[in-house]
């Protein structure tokens, strides 16, 4: 996607050619600067800071963070140390085990000499798969909102809900439900977007706004606890969001409060679509509630507001009394059967284990 008329993705080899650079996604919206990530100390800080974030950039980042613990080590011990410290960055998006074992996989029966090459040459191919993927998702959640707008009589701009960010810096470009908003667009389907904030660290007021922006998507932001309202007023046409972990029966692990969205459109009869490729499938799992590992993060996130100041400086400024007990799940799961369908590279599925075997069969 593009930033101030440059086209840009998310992370990209360096002319080095063993190291790599990011959007760094803590400074945005207030300043588009890039952080260069020299070895796989970097990419796991990364990953924990959230300079980079979102499911499938995770998985990516994580891959090249691989491959640089390879560079640096080959040995046999680091084939798999490597990969337990990377894949305990964070514990939710299964896209980074998923990336992880593929990379793994891919090293493991050579010989040390060779296996940095090989690591490398992967972890570009899962980068490359990535943009595929969510370009095809985006073509098969832009039917959807044509149906919409068909619907309507063409009436009028489809309203979208959506939670967190899923666009192109989630990612390694596109994105996940925002990939399906741009393609649409891009598709002349007028659209507007209302942008869940996304509290704590403010993904949606921060991340999404901002792409939507530089896109040119009409939206408009509210606060987390406007859609229900939004939802009784005729409002919402669709709820898009992404996932960062979906189980084999079909449960959606995503950003906290997505579950309270997916009860407000079943209570309003507002089609709620979880959009997300192959790679967020947790084939080992059935049960989200029970079984997915939900990441704490520390409470200052809570406590606290991060923005800029006024000579440019990005603060953080204490909400709550010092000494506060806050809590801080990251995510939450919606059960299957809140979820209307689920849009993949492969097309839109019932949220069943007989809905995603449709489309993935190998997985039977
Ligand atoms: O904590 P984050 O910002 O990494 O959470 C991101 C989300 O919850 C996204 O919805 C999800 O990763 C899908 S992104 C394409």
């Amino acid at each position: 996607m593009k930033v101030d008329g440059v086209a840009y993705r998310s992370i990209w080899r360096d002319p080095s050619e063993t190291t790599v650079t990011v959007v760094d996604q803590t400074l945005l919206p207030h300043r588009f600067d890039t952080l260069k990530l020299m070895n796989v100390a970097d990419a796991i800080d990364a990953i924990k800071r959230m300079v980079v974030r979102g499911a499938p950039l995770i998985g990516v980042t994580g891959a090249y963070g691989y491959a640089m613990a390879l560079r640096d080590n080959p040995s046999d011990a680091n084939v798999d140390a490597a990969f337990d410290a990377i894949n305990a960055a964070r514990p939710t998006a299964v896209n980074l085990r998923w990336a992880l074992e593929i990379m793994r996989n891919e090293v493991r029966e050579l010989a040390p000499d060779d296996r940095a090459v090989a690591a490398y040459v992967a972890a570009d191919r899962l980068r490359a798969e990535d943009i595929e993927t969510n370009g095809t998702i985006a073509e098969h959640g832009a039917k959807l909102v044509r149906e919409i707008y068909e619907a309507n009589g063409r009436s009028r701009p489809v309203n979208i809900l959506t939670h967190c960010n899923t666009g192109w810096i989630a990612c390694v470009d596109w994105g996940t439900a925002l990939g399906v908003v741009y393609r649409a667009h891009d598709d002349g389907i007028p659209v507007h977007v209302w942008v869940d904030e996304t509290r704590p660290r403010n993904q949606g007021a921060s991340l999404t706004t901002w792409e939507l922006g530089s896109h040119g998507v009409p939206h408009t932001l509210v606060v987390d606890n406007a859609g229900g309202h939004l939802m009784q007023h005729g409002q919402v046409d669709i709820c898009l969001v992404g996932a960062d972990r979906v189980t084999a029966s079909g449960d959606a692990c995503n950003k906290i409060g997505t579950y309270l969205k997916a009860l407000a459109a079943k209570d309003n009869n507002v089609p709620f679509y979880v959009v997300l490729p192959g790679s967020t499938i947790d084939w080992s799992i059935d049960d989200g509630v029970a079984e997915i590992e939900i990441e704490e993060r520390a409470s200052d996130e809570v406590t606290h507001i991060s923005g800029i100041s006024g000579d440019g400086s990005i603060v953080k400024v204490r909400l709550a009394p010092k000494g506060t007990k806050a809590g801080n799940p990251a995510f939450d799961v919606t059960p299957a059967r809140l979820v209307t369908g689920l849009v993949t590279e492969r097309g839109v599925a019932e949220a069943s284990r007989a809905g995603l075997l449709g489309l993935y069969p190998e997985k039977a």
